[in-house]
């Protein structure tokens, strides 16, 4: 087994942590700055914590322009990143200054949201309307503040195209959903045959 301490050092090619814990989700987040400018950017220090109510959450590893909107706001929509959108989703983590809007970067629809004043991915076909619950400052286990951030936040609207639900049944492989591997450049997309299941023992 190769072992390493992380604060020594991993003496690998590539650090593998994000390639162990991975594939992950991708949280396409909008946000509004509070002079109104609009930002779009993915996120997949990202998953989801709670069903009720439906809590998800992102981390930024510094303190970045969708975080600085979302403490100003209190409000952001989590876009589906699917394998139709890889190319817009991958433009719209450019760095750029905070008046660049990326929807307009990448060429995508900004359609109004229903419950907050961010828009969604009009070409996604899910979204999370959301407000912010709690923004955390991350810490080591020595308790050093370390300069990332943990945004959560409630999910309070939901919007899904029709064709994903199948007799009321949400296909999450009919998505394409795309999820971020290791290294520089790996994805992984999510296809129907890679399924299989699995019941709780009773
Ligand atoms: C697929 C993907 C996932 C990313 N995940 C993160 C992440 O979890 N945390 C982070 O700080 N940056 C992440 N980034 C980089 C940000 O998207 C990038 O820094 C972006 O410019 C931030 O935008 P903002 O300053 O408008 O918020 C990721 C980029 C890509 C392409």
């Amino acid at each position: 087994m190769h072992f390493y301490e992380p604060r020594q050092g991993h003496g690998l090619p590539h650090d593998p942590f994000n390639a162990i814990v991975g594939p992950r989700p991708i949280g396409w987040i909008a946000s509004r700055s509070a002079s109104g400018q609009l930002n779009l950017a993915p996120y997949s220090f990202f998953n989801a914590f709670n069903y009720t109510p439906p809590l998800i959450g992102f981390s930024s590893i510094g303190y970045k322009d969708t975080v600085r909107n979302i403490e100003q706001t209190g409000e952001f929509v989590w876009n589906l990143a699917t394998r139709p959108l890889a190319e817009q989703m991958n433009q719209t983590c450019a760095a750029v200054p905070p008046e660049v809007n990326e929807f307009e970067l990448a060429g995508l629809t900004a359609e109004p949201s229903r419950l907050v004043n961010v828009p969604r991915v009009a070409e996604s076909p899910v979204a999370f309307e959301c407000k912010l619950s709690q923004l955390l400052q991350l810490k080591g286990a020595d308790g050093t503040a370390v300069d990332s951030w943990l945004v959560l936040g409630e999910v309070i609207g939901v919007h899904i195209a029709s064709h994903l639900l199948v007799d009321g049944i949400y296909d999450t492989a009919a998505a394409q959903p795309i999820l971020r591997g290791g290294g520089p450049a790996d994805y992984f997309e999510i296809k129907p045959e890679n399924r299989f299941k699995m019941f709780r023992p009773r």
